[in-house]
């Protein structure tokens, strides 16, 4: 074989994709219901949209971002993710001034240079929701709702809904001291990346997959014990709106995102099917980020949801594709050309119709009708061109119809 995808990457073919398709018809139809309308972004977007945003010391922008110099020298970075290129366009387009909440979907891919391993891809596909310009926790809990909505829509259940709160500018200092007096006194036993990012970012520490570090790091302080006034009474109206709204959650004093953009509410939907890649979904709130990219002072919440994670959860309860409603077979080139027009002028109105291409003997195009499934087939040769006479042929029921070589008529035999 001269060429294959590269590492990481994945074909979609049929009839997988009509999972996909399923997924993003009916995430689309819930969007509707709350008000949320499509954008699509660029692919990829100037390198420091991302950079201080996602967070200069996250695995992200250190290791896993496909950054490269475009042919004028701009260095520029396929999208590692939805929200930094969401708030860039928001802020650009001046957004901000519509009726608060705007609200905003994407679907489409991601890029990042991770090891590839089971459900963990360097191109993978999410479904993205952001809402912006309302600081109240009712919104979260809408947010969380929406999210809850399109897992059990494509019927996922069984899944972990883990929230916590990692607080604010205001309180985020009072942490982060305690966490460095935690770490600091034992900083030696962490791996290099943890001790180079202790000062810069001591929080990312909590974020590293290194086994040793996971270890050294338990016990360290809860962030919701150091949360101010505010982001305390954030979380905890949050938790009651979502027992209003009988969303299942758990507190996860231990969750930690691997952005930094994070303020406030954090969660993380997980489940125990996918081994070490469980998070099927993940999100929260980013008040500063609107600001830092230049627009004025605007909160925003959202989440993204992964692809292939949920994919593996839901195949086996999806039905095989079913096949063409009639398939042509003629037995000559001049069969073939009067298939060729009726094909057309039957799939004008609305069928899935097929002709074969090579006017091989009955018995191989049949053969052929079996395998992709044709509902009915009509074979046309000489007595059937002389006679303007055709058989309809119901392949499950083993039934013919008569029928004229006419488009109408063979429509009206197929609709009965
Ligand atoms: P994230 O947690 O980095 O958040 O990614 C969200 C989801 O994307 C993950 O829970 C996972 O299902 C999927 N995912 C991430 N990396 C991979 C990978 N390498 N292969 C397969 N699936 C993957 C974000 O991206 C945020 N932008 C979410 C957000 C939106 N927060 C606020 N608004």
């Amino acid at each position: 074989m001269k060429h294959k995808t590269l590492k990481g990457l994945q074909d979609i073919l049929p009839p997988d994709i009509a999972v996909w398709q399923r997924i993003e018809r009916s995430a689309r139809d819930i969007f509707k219901n709350y008000g949320f309308g499509e954008i699509r972004l660029p692919i990829m977007e100037s390198t420091d949209v991302f950079i201080r945003s996602i967070g200069e010391t996250s695995d992200i922008v250190e290791k896993e971002m496909y950054t490269f110099e475009d042919k004028g020298g701009r260095s520029v970075t396929l999208r590692p993710e939805g929200t930094a290129s969401f708030v860039r366009a928001y802020v650009e387009h001046h957004l901000y001034n519509n009726p608060a909440p705007q609200k905003y979907y994407y679907m489409g891919p991601m890029f990042r240079y991770e090891r590839p391993q089971a459900f963990r891809y360097r191109q993978f596909y999410q479904i993205g929701a952001e809402a912006m310009g309302i600081e109240d926790p009712k919104l979260d809990a809408e947010i969380i709702a929406l999210l809850s909505r399109i897992l059990s829509g494509i019927g996922l259940e069984d899944l972990n809904f883990e929230v916590t709160s990692i607080g604010c500018k205001q309180c985020r200092p009072d942490y982060r001291k305690a966490l460095k007096e935690f770490l600091g006194a034992k900083l030696d036993r962490f791996c290099s990346d943890c001790q180079r990012r202790f000062d810069a970012n001591p929080l990312r520490i909590l974020d590293c997959k290194v086994p040793s570090c996971i270890e050294e790091r338990k016990g360290s302080p809860p962030v919701l014990d150091y949360l101010c006034g505010e982001c305390e009474d954030h979380f905890s109206n949050l938790r009651n709106y979502l027992n209003l709204l009988s969303v299942p959650h758990r507190v996860n004093p231990n969750l930690v995102r691997g952005l930094d953009y994070y303020t406030k509410t954090a969660f993380e939907v997980s489940s125990e099917n996918l081994g070490s890649q469980s998070a099927v979904a993940a999100g929260g709130r980013y008040d500063s980020m609107v600001k830092e990219f230049g627009g004025p002072d605007t909160a925003g919440i959202g989440f993204a949801i992964g692809m292939e994670r949920i994919i593996p959860l839901i195949k086996d309860t999806i039905a095989s594709p079913s096949g063409p409603d009639l398939l042509f077979c003629p037995l000559d080139g001049k069969a073939a050309e009067k298939a060729l027009v009726l094909t057309e002028q039957l799939r004008t109105e609305g069928l899935w119709i097929e002709m074969n291409h090579e006017s091989t003997s009955i018995r191989s195009q049949m053969r052929k009708a079996n395998r992709i499934g044709a509902k009915n087939v009509i074979v046309i040769g000489d007595d059937e061109l002389k006679t303007g006479k055709v058989l309809l042929k119901n392949m499950s029921e083993r039934e013919d119809a008569k029928s004229s070589l006419q488009a109408g008529e063979i429509l009206t035999k197929l609709r009965p």
